[in-house]
């Protein structure tokens, strides 16, 4: 990844003409008076929001430093709001209720359906006057199992209504990552569906909660109220399982009726259609005014012990923060149509699928399906029907699309595009190019965001309408970011270097703690560089002041956008009795950018074969769920390890794309273990 010298990108002259930030001067003005004046920077956007009470203490308030006690953030000390209220009722006080929030897009190209704000208002108030009569009140943890479906957005809208705090498990997880995240966050209330067609694979999402429910009781949770979205009853089935063809779903016989009815098991104890919950509830329900650090919401994100942490965020600084990067970043307008195709169950689809643009009165499009389902033009199909103007996906997604080459792309009209952002890993320069050639064709603005789970909304990105970009690099802070790249003894690197990426401050989005747990909180965060928030990431700055972040640099690794933890894989595969040992590493992928590449060490007496490493694939995606399903598995007769037992993985990664550059091994116990491990991989191509 060149960054001297490499070609730069103005932004489109149609965006920076009506920009919100239109040139580098305006960014660098706005940047340093949300450094310099935090207060009076944010105090000005909260004007934009309602609060039913004003702040009385500290606008902002931190300790990032562990030697000088605990750390805590907290904004807006003492103000009252409700985000929901700020999402809805807001815009609909405005005259906007009609307006469209949403474009649901349904996995069938036939199914198709709008829903404005004064609908989802409704709808939302129904759900939450059903769940307070529940018992469902301020404080309690609601999870939720859904489908990309608008149903999902008014779940977690009514539970923000009512205090209570949401925990979304995205619809890939399975049973056990399901159970152990209700387990965690507390969960005796979840809101699913029947099923849901992702392409031609049908997903079994009760059935998978259903597992989970058990599991809980089993632990001792028991789970009172199964709220379940009749979902299949609408939407058309893939052409394979209407037609019973040959190579037809097998699920077609067990889990539907003579009249193609989906069946679901059901369980009255707690089990609820949602459709039967909400016939008679009120569509008003007003709104509980919260303080701006009480829970929004838990997401679970992978951690390097293995175990997922559930990232905690507030209401207000989420709120402010989640709004200002969505109008910045994508430089929202009143006429745009949003299109952002991440699912709502990760971060991106918290804060801009349903927060950023909702607080922003924005339109968007809310997709269930694939990119490649029923073909490879679904994306660019979607964004000429509805002359989507902004588009944010992964680049992940733009090199699968990118395989099919330009004529899936090219049938259709994409002129209404003005901005394209990228998210979830480095984008690698051949497909920021094509995102920006072919799909933009070259007359777009092109954002790659840089963020986490961690930090709520964007931290590094382009600003449309102001940032010539340098593809794969993420560029500049966004504002209240104040980013510095530190060497492994924790002197700054000022000017041109690599270090770790950390920030110096909190900006309004960061998460609050580690649900429970505040101390893994501070360790995971805190500990490595006293006064700095530490991002797990490796990042370097040009001469140009430009970032490029370069990946993780601790044992997590990236898979289609996604982080898995290393330890997380090893203690999956280890549970299968053959197993004695086993060391997972990423191995580059041209598709997902990283792919899972395992090591096993067997026990006594125990054969390596094509079934044992089938039952571990399926170990792992029973244990963690599909995406993170293992690509290679190879036998390790021993693993290379130093002295003091400590496994290193940079060897691993060697061995693993076939380098035998392997830098200095005199530290490993037996060196010769190197090349006995090499004489094992799998060929090229047999995985
Ligand atoms: C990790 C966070 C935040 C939304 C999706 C993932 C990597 C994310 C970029 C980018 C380089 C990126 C980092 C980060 N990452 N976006 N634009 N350029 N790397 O959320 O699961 O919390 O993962 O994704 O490694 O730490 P997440």
């Amino acid at each position: 990844m060149a960054s001297e010298g490499c070609q730069i990108f103005n932004p489109a002259e149609k965006v920076a003409k009506i920009s919100h930030c239109s040139s580098m001067e305006q960014y660098k003005q706005m940047y340093e008076k949300s450094i310099k004046e935090p207060e009076a920077f944010w105090g000005e956007i909260a004007k934009d929001f309602y609060f039913e009470e004003a702040v009385t203490g500290k606008f902002v308030d931190y300790n990032f430093d562990t030697t000088n006690g605990k750390i805590f953030i907290r904004w807006l000390a003492g103000a009252k709001t409700n985000i929901c209220y700020n999402c809805l009722d807001r815009h609909v006080a405005a005259g906007k209720g009609d307006q469209v929030a949403f474009y649901w897009v349904g996995n069938d190209p036939a199914d198709a359906e709008e829903v404005t704000y004064a609908d989802l208002l409704k709808e939302v108030c129904r759900l939450a006057n059903y769940l307070k009569s529940k018992g469902v009140a301020k404080g309690d943890k609601v999870a939720i199992y859904m489908p990309m479906i608008k149903e999902l957005v008014v779940a977690m809208l009514a539970v923000a209504r009512i205090g209570a705090v949401h925990s979304i498990v995205f619809g890939g997880y399975s049973a056990e990552s399901l159970s152990d995240r209700m387990l965690d966050a507390e969960a005796r209330v979840l809101i699913t569906a029947d099923a849901v067609w992702r392409g031609a694979k049908l997903i079994h999402l009760k059935e998978i909660a259903d597992d989970a429910i058990k599991i809980c009781k089993e632990k001792e949770q028991n789970v009172r109220l199964n709220l379940v979205v009749q979902h299949m009853k609408n939407v058309t089935a893939p052409q394979s399982v209407t037609n019973g063809a040959a190579n037809g779903n097998p699920a077609k016989k067990t889990h539907f009726d003579d009249k193609g009815n989906y069946k679901v098991t059901w369980n009255p104890e707690v089990d609820v259609w949602w459709h039967d919950a909400l016939a008679y509830m009120s569509t008003e329900c007003p709104p509980l005014w919260m303080d701006t650090e009480d829970p929004l919401f838990m997401l679970y994100t992978s951690g390097s012990t293995g175990k997922p942490k559930g990232v905690l965020h507030t209401i207000g600084g989420y709120m402010l923060y989640s709004a200002t990067t969505f109008k910045y970043s994508f430089d929202y307008q009143p006429n745009d149509v949003y299109f952002c195709t991440a699912d709502i169950g990760w971060i991106t689809g918290h804060s801009y699928v349903t927060y950023g643009p909702l607080l922003n009165n924005a339109t968007s499009v809310l997709f269930e399906g694939v990119p490649t389902y029923p073909h490879t033009g679904r994306f660019w199909e979607i964004i000429e029907k509805y002359k989507v103007s902004k588009f944010y996906t992964a680049p992940t997604a733009i090199r699968t699309l990118m395989k099919f080459g330009d004529d899936p792309v090219k049938k259709y009209d994409l002129s209404s595009l003005s901005v394209l952002g990228s998210v979830g890993e480095p984008i690698n320069p051949e497909a920021w190019l094509w995102y920006y050639k072919v799909v933009g064709d070259s007359n777009v603005s092109i954002v790659d965001t840089f963020w986490q789970t961690e930090t709520g909304g964007h931290v590094i990105t382009p600003l449309p309408g102001a940032t010539p970009c340098k593809p794969g690099s993420a560029c500049f802070p966004f504002f209240g970011v104040d980013v510095a790249l530190l060497d492994e003894e924790g002197a700054e690197i000022k000017g041109e270097g690599e270090g770790y990426l950390v920030f110096r401050r909190p900006w309004p989005g960061i998460m609050r703690t580690v649900y429970g747990n505040h101390e893994r909180f501070e360790t995971t965060y805190f500990k490595k560089f006293p006064g700095f928030y530490c991002t797990g990431d490796g990042a370097r700055r040009d001469k140009d002041g430009y970032i490029w972040v370069t990946g993780r640099i601790d044992d997590m690794l990236n898979v289609s956008g996604h982080l898995l933890s290393t330890a997380q894989v090893e203690s999956a595969m280890v549970e299968h009795s053959s197993v004695a040992e086993s060391a997972v590493v990423a191995r580059p992928h041209t598709v997902k950018g990283e792919c899972l590449y395992c090591f096993v060490t067997l026990a006594e007496g125990c054969e390596f074969s094509d079934k044992l490493t089938a039952e571990l694939k399926n170990k792992v995606r029973g244990r963690i769920g599909p995406f993170a399903t293992p690509d290679f598995i190879q036998l390790a007769p021993g693993l290379p390890k130093t002295r003091s037992g400590k496994i290193m993985r940079r060897v691993l990664r060697k061995i693993a794309v076939g380098d035998r550059d392997f830098g200095d091994i005199s530290t490993l116990a037996d060196p010769s273990i190197v090349e006995v491990l090499f004489q094992h991989r799998p060929k090229e191509g047999k995985v």
